[in-house]
Order: C-alpha cells, then sequence, then structure tokens
C-alpha cells in the first residue's frame, strides 16, 4: 500500500486513510465511494440527502481548553462545534437521557448525516441528541484555521485521544449544567474510530457516562493484540484516498510501524512516535480478563465483512460487555438509518443494541434519587 505524501497536510498514516475510506466505501457501497477529501465525502453526503430529511440538528459552539492536561496560564481555547437535537427530549426534571455521538475524524456533520439511527433511538426513548465534533475536524479547528493547526508537530500535539476524551468529558458536563439536566444519563455511540472513542469513554469516564455502543471499532488493532496482517486478510483491496490528518493515533500507533511505513510521517511532521502508549493508556491486553470485573455496559458491535472486525471484541467480555456479532454485517452500518428493505439479521441487531440501552436506562433510573 503506498503512501502519498502533499506539501503541508498529512497524507501519510495508511491505517487512518483506510478508517475513513471504509466508512466511505465499505459501509456504505455508495457511489460517492473513494472521494478526495473529507469534506467534498461529507458535503457529497448531504447534497444527496434529500431536503426533508435532512436531520433537524441545532449547531453550537463550545470554548475548549487546547490542553486539557496542564495547569499553564494563560490557557488557549478553539471552539469545539456541537450539533443538538431536542425534539424528542423528556426533558431535564425527568432526567431524560442524553445520548452523545462521539466525533470522529471529519466534520460532525458527516456522521449526523449517516447515522439516522441515533434519531430513531432518541424518538424512541425520549433522548436528547448530541454530535461532537472532534478537535482538529471540521469548524473545531484550534489556532484559528486548518492551515495553522496542522502547521507542524508543535501546532498538531494537542491532536489527541487523550484531549478528544476530554472534550467529550468537559462538553457534554458544561452541556448538562447549563440544562439544569445534571441527573440525565448520557449513553456514548460511535462508529470506527468514534466507536473506540466511545468505548474509551465509558472506561476512562464511567462516572460521565452509563453506558457506550461501539460499533465496528477495532479497540484490539494495537501492538500485536491482533496479528498485523488480519486486515488484509479480510479484505485486500489497495485504498488510497487522501486523508485530512489526525496524528493523534499516529503518535501512538504500532500497527504503523507493522508495515515500516512510520518513518515517513515522523520524519515529515518531526513527531516522536510512542509505540505502545495507546495501549498503556488503555489496555488491550487480556481485555478479557481485564475488563471482565472492571469495565461494564458496552456493546461492541462488529459485522464480519468489515476487514476492521478483525481487530474488535467478537466474543462478551463480560454479561454487560457484550459482543453482538453479524455474519453479514459492513462497517458500522448498524447506526445508520433503518429502511423499509433492511434484512432481518440488521433489524435484530439494532433490537439487540436497543435492548442494551434500555437495561442500562432501566439500571440508572433504579437507582437514581428523585428529589
Ligand atoms: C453553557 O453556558 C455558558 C454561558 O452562557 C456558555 O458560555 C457555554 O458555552 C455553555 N456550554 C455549552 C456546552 O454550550
Ligand atoms: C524537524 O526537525 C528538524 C531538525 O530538528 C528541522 O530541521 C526541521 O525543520 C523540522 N521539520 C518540521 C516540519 O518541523
Amino acid at each position: 500500500m503506498a503512501v502519498a505524501m502533499a506539501p503541508r497536510r498529512l497524507w501519510c498514516c495508511w491505517i487512518l486513510n483506510l478508517l475513513y475510506c471504509i466508512e466511505l466505501c465499505v459501509g456504505f457501497g455508495s457511489p460517492m465511494a473513494r472521494p478526495h477529501l473529507l469534506g467534498s465525502a461529507a458535503a457529497a453526503a448531504r447534497r444527496s440527502m434529500p431536503l426533508s430529511k435532512v436531520p433537524p440538528y441545532e449547531t453550537f459552539y463550545f470554548t475548549q481548553l487546547l490542553d486539557h492536561f496542564t495547569f499553564s496560564h494563560p490557557q488557549a481555547t478553539f471552539q469545539q462545534k456541537y450539533l443538538v437535537n431536542k425534539e424528542f427530549w423528556h426533558g431535564a426534571q425527568k432526567a431524560g437521557p442524553i445520548f452523545l455521538y462521539c466525533g470522529n475524524e471529519a466534520e460532525i456533520e458527516y456522521f449526523a448525516d449517516i447515522s439516522g439511527f441515533l434519531l430513531e433511538i432518541a424518538r424512541r426513548f425520549g433522548a436528547l441528541l448530541i454530535f461532537a465534533e472532534h478537535r482538529y475536524c471540521g469548524e473545531s479547528m484550534p489556532f484559528g484555521n486548518e492551515r495553522r493547526a496542522y502547521k507542524n508537530a508543535k501546532s498538531l500535539s494537542y491532536l489527541t485521544t487523550e484531549q478528544a476524551l476530554a472534550d467529550f468529558a468537559t462538553l457534554i458536563t458544561d452541556f448538562k449544567k447549563n440544562l439544569s439536566a445534571k441527573a440525565s444519563p448520557v449513553t456514548a455511540f460511535g462508529g470506527s474510530y468514534g466507536g473506540m472513542l466511545a468505548a474509551w469513554f465509558r472506561l476512562k469516564y464511567p462516572h460521565i457516562v452509563i453506558g457506550t455502543l461501539a460499533a465496528s471499532a477495532p479497540i484490539l488493532q494495537f501492538e500485536d493484540l491482533v496479528p498485523d496482517d488480519i486486515f488484509n486478510k479480510i479484505i485486500s483491496s489497495d485504498f488510497k484516498v487522501k486523508w485530512s490528518a489526525l496524528i493523534l493515533l499516529l503518535e501512538q500507533m504500532k500497527l504503523v510501524d507493522g508495515v515500516g511505513r512510520k518513518h515517513d510521517c515522523f520524519s515529515t511532521y518531526n513527531v516522536s512516535a510512542r509505540p505502545h502508549w495507546i495501549v498503556t493508556e488503555f489496555g488491550g491486553r487480556d481485555i478479557k480478563a481485564v475488563l471482565k470485573d472492571f469495565g461494564s455496559n458496552i456493546v461492541f458491535s462488529n459485522g464480519l465483512q468489515d476487514p476492521w472486525s478483525g481487530g474488535s471484541v467478537l466474543e462478551d467480555i463480560s454479561s454487560s460487555i457484550i459482543a453482538i456479532v453479524t455474519k453479514e454485517g459492513a462497517h458500522h452500518i448498524d447506526l445508520r438509518a433503518s429502511t423499509k428493505e433492511d434484512p432481518s439479521w440488521l433489524v435484530d441487531q439494532r433490537e439487540s443494541e436497543i435492548n442494551q440501552i434500555r437495561h442500562w436506562l432501566a439500571q440508572f433510573y433504579e437507582t437514581l434519587i428523585v428529589i
């Protein structure tokens, strides 16, 4: 697989190219596969959508700290974009649930557009729905604009998964405070890299999120947790989509090293590799033993047609960290809006996911002391 480099932008991390490409190619099977830029793909997705179907989201911006892990002063900030749909919400008084989509590597509208399932279940559960944009994506650009944000290793050094998770945590906490909805339970969602974020969000911030649906989230695709070639075993196509940079995993992922391409990226951007960091930070080794007693309330959904399934959790870890695996499924197809043509396995899969969410919420409301 070749690595295309372009000035000022990172096209280098093939694994992330793939993440994105598979979003478009495998998950959709639509004519918009293989676009050249993230932005244009999302715009194309919107253009192809009939107006009446454009989800009714309101757009907001939240002032985020650029660096959550320092107390130096003054602190730089940037505007994080988020989309909200409140039309089905049961409200703060009733501690109506909040569903949070953990944005991944593109502008957030794109994920709102392709995750119609969330709107359907928001209606079902009386939930408020938020799509939070990932830092360094879409409009959520530090340093004022994309050119400056992606300028060099220094400007990119705040692009990490830890910072992104802290963004979600602070955003949702402040958001609940503003709505006087502190009692409302938050459930997290995400597909692909967003699914990884959602799963890690539950593990790192269990006091903020009661449960997570992580669709097609290859959280084990690091170091030697799964065989290096597992992805290629499932898919043999050669993807070369230009991919707007996300260095957050670059500095952490051993995978890139595994195919010997890491140095291209690092020599261009002077980013020092931390090949073992992601496993140190988020775990993954002996995941069954570790999470069996420690974690809870995560659904890992996967379709075996999806090459990323090889790096995901395909077996139940405990009675509340469960794997929903479909033989026919593709890359987080379960998050897409349902249609009349959906095959029965997909309908069943979504029902199982809904049952889990219902169970988490019931658990939560049982213990909630309503004053
Ligand atoms: C909460 O309200 C404050 C004051 O109006 C505002 O600055 C902030 O952005 C709001 N938080 C969110 C998450 O929108
Ligand atoms: C990377 O570091 C080298 C040596 O320290 C320097 O000459 C070069 O300009 C740096 N490149 C970038 C893109 O910052």
